[in-house]
């Protein structure tokens, strides 16, 4: 496994690769402080790809002023272990003087896909994102690029992006990596209190009692999936409810609180925010209402 920091390095060990025959390239973008839910990634990119290139980059253009930037976990050498076990090939660690060595007049920004969820509680959030993703892409030339499903609103941005700018490269989506009482990994699950962790299992418990009751036919609109959200969310003393939110999926189009979702054509997105004191988790369920 090569690690290297400078963009000139990463290029030249792609050539490398690439003159080697050791294409497709798959690509696992990070920030870092990795888990479960990374390393499936990793794997999922070992398997469809012959060289696979991870970065670790807590990009400072994605967190708001007011946002967790300074304190967002960072264990390099812990990272690096487990990419060296995951079979990595080449692992890009730029430092933001790398990355944004003048400041930034060009950005990438999705309409639409971005106004709502994550998107109105972190005005600029998704901006930052599709932005150093573009620029990641641009340094690493990926047939592949592996996304988690946990950050569902991102898969759906990002594909977008790619599609109406014609990239050439394939967004993967992988499944949500989970605890096994439920809880969705998340590199800031280490902020929880063990009182706010254990709390924390109402995000996927509210899911997973939604979907079922939609299944059952318990519940028909969408004003009775969100009621028993956050009717569930409120059983918890210590969750502060950021958005309870129902959407089509992948276009993020809202629904309105009368529709029933047996009408809605395709896949539907039922997305939490949820704070535990000053830590906000996510978690979401996508799936065909019937
Ligand atoms: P980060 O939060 O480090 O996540 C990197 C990738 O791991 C993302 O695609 C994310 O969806 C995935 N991931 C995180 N937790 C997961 C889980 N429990 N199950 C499955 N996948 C999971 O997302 C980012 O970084 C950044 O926004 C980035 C794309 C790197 C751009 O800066």
């Amino acid at each position: 496994m090569r690690v290297v920091r400078s963009i000139k390095q990463l290029r030249e060990a792609l050539e490398y690769m690439r003159q080697g025959g050791h294409t497709p390239i798959g690509f696992v973008p990070t920030m870092g402080y990795l888990h479960e839910g990374h390393a499936s990634l990793l794997r999922r990119a070992g398997e469809m790809s012959n060289t696979v290139v991870m970065s670790i980059f807590v990009n400072p253009l994605q967190f708001g002023p007011n946002e967790d930037y300074d304190s967002y976990p960072r264990d390099e050498e812990r990272d690096l272990e487990l990419a060296e076990r995951e079979g990595v090939d080449i692992v890009f660690i730029p430092s933001v003087e790398e990355m944004y060595p003048q400041p930034t007049r060009t950005t990438v920004s999705v309409s639409e896909l971005t106004t709502r969820l994550c998107g109105a509680s972190r005005p600029g959030h998704f901006n930052g994102v599709t932005t150093v993703v573009n620029k990641l892409f641009n340094i690493v030339q990926p047939d592949y690029a592996f996304f988690g499903l946990k950050d569902a609103q991102q898969v759906a941005v990002l594909r977008r992006m790619v599609s109406d700018l014609n990239m050439n490269v394939e967004i993967v989506p992988c499944p949500i990596v989970r605890e096994g009482d439920g809880l969705a990994l998340s590199s800031r699950n280490v902020f929880l209190s063990p009182e706010e962790r254990s709390q924390a299992l109402v995000l996927s418990r509210s899911l997973r009692e939604a979907r079922q009751s939609i299944e059952e036919g318990k519940v028909t609109t969408v004003a009775e999936v969100r009621e028993l959200l956050t009717s569930v969310i409120s059983n918890s003393p210590l969750a502060v409810i950021d958005y309870a939110e129902i959407l089509t999926f992948p276009n993020l189009e809202g629904l309105e609180n009368e529709v029933l979702l047996t009408d809605v054509n395709g896949e539907i997105i039922i997305a939490l925010a949820v704070k535990f004191g000053r830590t906000r988790l996510i978690d979401n369920n996508v799936f065909i209402p019937k």
